[in-house]
């Protein structure tokens, strides 16, 4: 399969789905995703030749794991909801989550991504690929409005002009009668340090939001949201699996929430 057209916004989906592959032949998985090690396997590509180091594999891991939640328990309250995967990448999540069949599940990106993916990823009958770009808010009008919906984006936000991130939240909850969005969220220390780091230098160029440090900035900008809550991956059940010496310094991290929001962080807003 050809991704060698990709452009460096495109390949970054590489880095989520290294790290979930990584973590599913890990002798402790977080998540264990076996779609990921799948889709690695079909494209003849490496995991381990990319540049994430262990304590990234157990952040992308955990992180899929919390907005798995924010998923499988929406759909659970609200078996007629909508599930918008806000740049989807090669993520399998609807494996992960398996929603009742009543639910419909839209997975969105941009045209090459969903062309490969539609031919990668196995069809389902409730699952509707959506090629658009996501700072173009023409594609909610694809979109069937007036049932509840839950949208997720996982490594997303990064990749978004502030004022396309801002009308991309205000589109969403502006559409749908209730719902909530769910994000890792990009502090601008993160945004420094993917500028920074080697290994996300392959991103380097391409980062376009300047990051936010407070989580109640979304609901300021769009009033109809509400921050429902802040999970971080150094607080998360999953720090018992690591090895000795990265759990020690990850405890030490969880007992302050600004040390915390300095690690993977993902934010969730009802509406
Ligand atoms: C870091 S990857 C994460 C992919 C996936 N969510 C995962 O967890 O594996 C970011 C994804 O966002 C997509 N993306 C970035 N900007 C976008 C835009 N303007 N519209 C649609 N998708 C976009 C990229 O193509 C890429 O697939």
């Amino acid at each position: 399969m050809d991704t060698t057209a990709f452009t460096a916004v495109e390949n970054s989906l590489y880095l989520t789905l290294d790290g979930r592959a990584l973590d599913a032949c890990a002798p402790r998985p977080v998540l264990g995703d076996p779609t990921a090690s799948g889709i690695v396997a079909a494209l003849g590509h490496d995991p381990a030749a990319g540049p994430l180091v262990k304590s990234q594999v157990f952040d992308i891991a955990v992180r899929s794991r919390l907005l798995d939640d924010v998923v499988r328990s929406f759909v659970g309250r609200h078996p007629d909801a909508v599930v918008l995967e806000l740049g989807c990448g090669l993520d399998g999540r609807i494996e992960r989550v398996q929603p009742p069949s009543t639910v419909d599940w839209y997975d969105l990106d941009l045209p090459a991504v969903v062309s490969v993916r539609e031919r990668l990823l196995p069809a389902h009958p409730h699952v509707h690929p959506v090629a658009a770009d996501l700072t173009d808010p023409a594609w909610l009008e694809r979109i069937p409005a007036g049932r509840p919906a839950v949208a997720v984006a996982d490594g997303l936000v990064a990749f978004l002009p502030q004022d396309a991130f801002v009308a991309l939240l205000a589109g969403i909850a502006g559409r749908f009668p209730t719902g909530e969005i769910a994000f890792n969220s990009y502090t601008r220390f993160h945004v420094w340090a993917i500028k920074h780091y080697r290994g996300t230098g392959s991103i380097a160029g391409v980062v376009a939001n300047p990051g936010f440090d407070d989580p109640g900035d979304p609901q300021r900008w769009v009033p109809k949201l509400v921050l429902a809550d802040e999970q971080f991956a150094s607080r998360a059940p999953e720090v018992a699996l690591q090895p000795l010496a990265l759990r020690w310094f990850t405890r030490l991290a969880a007992r302050s929430t600004a040390v915390s929001r300095r690690g993977t962080c993902v934010l969730r807003y009802r509406f």
